[in-house]
């Protein structure tokens, strides 16, 4: 049992697993073994799922107030929690209590933040000492943007996603996040990108040089997603909605990852909070504000 702060037992465990959305996704390739080779910048914001971890004896349980969410070994919490199992030979066991409140098939990164805190939390639980980098390797065989999650705030990613490069800019931004009750399969968005019509791939580093200076309207000017042309064109509900949003003074509009939220970017709390209300009389998608983690 791992011993606290204070010389305490530690036998529960409590934890935010925050949402993500993409402020910049450009797609450099397709890879030989099936995934994209992409440049991400992504943001955490407060929006998130709670977790509870308690140590048994034995096994994994899972439960979650989402009766839709599947609570065995599909959920990427499972996969966490039998990784760390079998990698540290770890003969104790854990219940897992899942609050689920990120929209599900939303491009939030919900499923992987839950597994990113479920890896975090095991490993104070059972002791198994491992270093954030050493929980990122983990992290990255469970699911691209897994890895993203154990540092969180704002990074830009690689690779498959799985490259993550912490960024240190420190002001926080208010989103409005809209999620039209459609789940996206990830799967589906990439077989569908039309990579050869790309003649001119953006420039991260043009980007990263505006989000350095932490100003929203020019945040929102540069804010980019390769994949939300293929998002909008399979579905063409959430062009709609995108042109609804942009009637809005955001200081930028955009898709999250492969979608199906979509966000809007603020100057400050209070229109981010005007917006959501005005919003929410205007479509009937769930609404949110939420604001980045710093
Ligand atoms: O890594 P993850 O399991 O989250 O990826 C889900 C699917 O999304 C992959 O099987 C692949 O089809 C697609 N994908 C991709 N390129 C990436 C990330 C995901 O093609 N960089």
């Amino acid at each position: 049992m791992f011993r606290g702060q204070h010389n305490q037992m530690i036998s529960l465990i409590e934890l935010k697993a925050y949402a993500k959305v993409n402020l910049f996704l450009e797609v450099l390739g397709k890879r030989g073994d099936g995934y994209h080779e992409l440049v991400t910048v992504m943001q955490e914001i407060d929006l998130h799922d709670d977790l509870v971890i308690e140590e048994a004896d034995s096994g994994i349980s899972l439960t979650c107030s989402d009766s839709s969410i599947p609570t065995g070994r599909d959920n990427l919490i499972w996969k966490a929690a039998e990784l760390l199992l079998s990698r540290y030979k770890v003969s104790r066991g854990a219940r897992i209590r899942l609050e689920k409140r990120i929209p599900v098939g939303a491009g939030l990164g919900g499923g992987s933040s839950d597994a990113a805190a479920a890896l975090k939390g095991l490993n104070v639980l059972w002791g198994t000492g491992c270093s954030d980098q050493e929980l990122m390797e983990m992290a990255g065989e469970i699911g691209s943007d897994v890895p993203f999650f154990i540092s969180g705030k704002s990074a830009v990613c690689s690779g498959r996603g799985e490259v993550v490069s912490p960024l240190l800019f420190d002001k926080e931004c208010a989103y409005v996040v809209v999620y039209p009750n459609i789940k996206i399969n990830t799967v589906e968005i990439y077989k569908n990108l039309r990579l050869g019509l790309t003649k001119e791939m953006k420039d991260v580093n043009s980007f990263l040089r505006v989000f350095e200076r932490c100003c929203p309207v020019n945040i929102g000017r540069c804010v980019f997603n390769r994949l939300e042309e293929t998002v909008c064109r399979l579905y063409p509900d959430l062009l709609k909605l995108r042109n609804i949003l942009c009637e809005f003074d955001f200081c930028g509009v955009q898709v999250s990852g492969s979608g199906s939220s979509l966000f809007g970017l603020c100057e400050r709390r209070c229109d981010a909070e005007k917006f959501k209300e005005e919003l929410t009389k205007r479509c009937s998608a769930s609404v949110f504000v939420a604001h980045s983690v710093r």
